[in-house]
């Protein structure tokens, strides 16, 4: 589902780039991140792991290894050029990308350990998170958990004026809601428990992981 106001796909050159540019944009501090919130999932070696909005494919080569032969990444994402990136960085026996918009139901029933979601949430609606996020619950099996590698909870009035400037030419609507919402609420508002909160850049950048209870 394509939504006008949402900047959460990219396409094109900046699509072609992604990785290089979100690099250059953070003066090379994301690599770092996100090397950090994918060692704060503790992930078992055994997961399976569903990677939502996987983009270019970086995240899951990163998660991939932290598996064994036992385990299994699945990528979701509708933009083609990300696909591409994706089918050629993760050409491992155990990792693949489907083409599935995270808003209509998952073809997985009760099947994943984890769903990993990193920038993709902040880009939707407060209808379409709670529909992805109930697409996220049905899809993990008991016990599972979600990780969302994205904006923490932060008072974007209070922030210095480079913070508020960066963020206003960066990001849509959509984002300034989701800083805004409580996230544990939202987790637990989808049948979500023991929700817990990493800070990697202060409260800018954190990686909330919950429970399917
Ligand atoms: C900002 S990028 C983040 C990519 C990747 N998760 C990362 O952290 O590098 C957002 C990704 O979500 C994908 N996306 C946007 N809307 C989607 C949808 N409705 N269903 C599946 N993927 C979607 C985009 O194509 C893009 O690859």
């Amino acid at each position: 589902m394509e939504d006008k106001i949402s900047r959460v796909t990219i396409h094109g050159f900046m699509a072609k780039h992604y990785d290089f540019i979100l690099n250059i944009l953070t003066f090379w501090k994301y690599p770092g991140l996100l090397n950090r919130a994918v060692a704060g999932m503790n992930i078992n070696k055994r997961e399976k792991i569903l990677d939502i909005g996987a983009g270019t494919g970086r995240n899951a080569c990163i998660m991939y290894n932290y598996l064994g032969e036992e385990g299994e990444i699945i990528g979701f994402d509708i933009e083609p050029v990300m696909i591409e990136q994706f089918r050629k960085k993760c050409r491992f026996n155990n990792t693949k990308i489907e083409i599935h918009d995270i808003t209509e139901s998952f073809p997985y029933k009760n099947y994943f350990d984890r769903v990993f979601i990193s920038f993709v949430i902040h880009g939707f609606s407060r209808k379409n998170r709670k529909i992805i996020l109930n697409n996220i619950y049905n899809t993990l099996d008991m016990g599972g958990k979600i990780s969302i590698f994205d904006y923490g909870n932060f008072n974007f009035s209070k922030q210095p004026f480079f913070v508020r400037t960066i963020f206003k030419i960066a990001e849509c609507p959509y984002a300034f809601e989701y800083i805004d919402d409580d996230h544990k609420k939202m987790l637990e508002d989808s049948g979500f428990a023991n929700v817990n909160v990493i800070k990697l850049a202060g409260n800018y950048v954190t990686l909330t992981t919950a429970e399917k209870a």
